[in-house]
């Protein structure tokens, strides 16, 4: 275990390496809590390089809480549009009108208060109150999971929720009476260029001296990460479905795509049972002919196989607004939010 005297050169040998090789990126020229928790919201299941655009576009479209909060969902959604895990954003619309009531909109700095806003976990509560407001709290997640089992040198299994518990306290230790906001980013780089999961590059690492696992040779077997990786498939017939030269998306309700508009979709055996179970839904008839291929996509606990086919709407067109089916032309469908599962869908037809 680090020792007191340990925890301070950790401190400073990591501090000092984050400040001259932490990586620049863009949320890091900014204390603004409010760009800060944007940042963190896309990063939670995304990598840097692919938010950094949408990181620039998110903030010159919607600067401030305000904005957020007042902002129509197609807005919000299409600036999401291709980050995956749409529920991040609903959420933060909410989040966002929460502080507009709770806190005359501005972001909240205890901790505990970060904490009751929608779609904020123990995670971006830690990032957003040491980063923005200097709070002493230690952000766990994959990459302070594998260094601090290695600097003390732990067989202890990082994907039990246990565990985490545990290293949230060695954690909130080790980032005592330091800057927060260096100490944890400097972390998230350390395991992001240095403290790698394949081949550490312990010989460049600036707290090697503080670590048990480089002393023991055991750095490149830590840490024990053995998850019960099960994944439902899911089969659908999804169908691209034509009147002319417009398509019918249909905007989701509810789901993991919830507000997103597709492709319809039916958890259905074949086209002959896609065209019985649409018209059961609409009372419209839709004749599929043509197979175009299996497209699958692949979700934190579930795999879509999309058998997709080419479909026409058989009734005349002045018959479908009223039973409430929705058709786009090219151009329109270019500015509606679409998930990616559904834009690989329409580049196929
Ligand atoms: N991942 C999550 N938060 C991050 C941050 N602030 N900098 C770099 N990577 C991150």
């Amino acid at each position: 275990m680090c020792e007191l005297k340990n925890i301070k050169t950790f401190q400073k040998n990591l501090i000092q390496w984050y400040e001259t090789n932490g990586r620049d990126l863009p949320w890091r020229h900014t204390k603004d809590p409010y760009a800060i928790w944007v940042s963190e919201i896309m990063l939670q299941q995304t990598q840097v390089d692919t938010v950094k655009p949408y990181y620039l576009r998110f903030l010159e479209t919607l600067p401030d809480i305000q904005s957020l909060a007042n902002a129509d969902e197609d807005v919000a959604f299409k600036l999401w549009e291709g980050l995956g895990y749409y529920r991040r954003v609903r959420h933060m619309q909410e989040a966002a009108r929460q502080i507009m009531e709770k806190y005359d909109g501005i972001f909240p700095e205890k901790y505990d208060d970060i904490l009751t806003l929608k779609g904020i976990g123990n995670y971006t509560a830690s990032a957003v109150s040491s980063i923005a407001f200097g709070q002493e709290k230690g952000v766990i997640d994959g990459n302070t999971l594998r260094i601090l089992s290695r600097i003390y040198n732990r067989q202890d299994n990082i994907a039990l929720e246990k565990t985490k518990k545990a290293y949230q306290i060695l954690m909130d230790q080790l980032i005592q009476g330091c800057d927060p906001s260096k100490f944890n980013q400097g972390m998230m780089d350390l395991g992001a260029g240095v403290c790698t999961p394949r081949k550490p590059d312990c010989e460049h690492c600036p707290v090697k001296d503080c670590c048990e696992a480089f002393a023991s040779g055991t750095a490149g077997i830590l840490p024990v990460n053995i998850k019960n990786t099960s994944k439902a498939d899911i089969y659908y017939i999804t169908a691209i479905l034509k009147k002319d030269n417009k398509y019918l998306l249909i905007k989701n309700k509810e789901g993991l795509l919830q507000n997103l508009y597709g492709f319809v979709q039916y958890e259905v055996e074949s086209p002959v049972s896609f065209e019985e179970t649409f018209y059961d839904n609409y009372g419209i008839s839709v004749r599929l002919y043509e197979y175009c291929k299996e497209i699958k996509h692949v979700f934190s606990h579930r795999i879509w196989h999309m058998n997709v086919y080419i479909g026409e709407i058989m009734n005349p067109e002045s018959e479908l607004k009223d039973h409430d089916i929705p058709l786009y032309s090219e151009d329109e469908l270019a500015e509606l939010p679409i998930s990616t599962a559904h834009r690989k869908v329409y580049d196929l037809r």
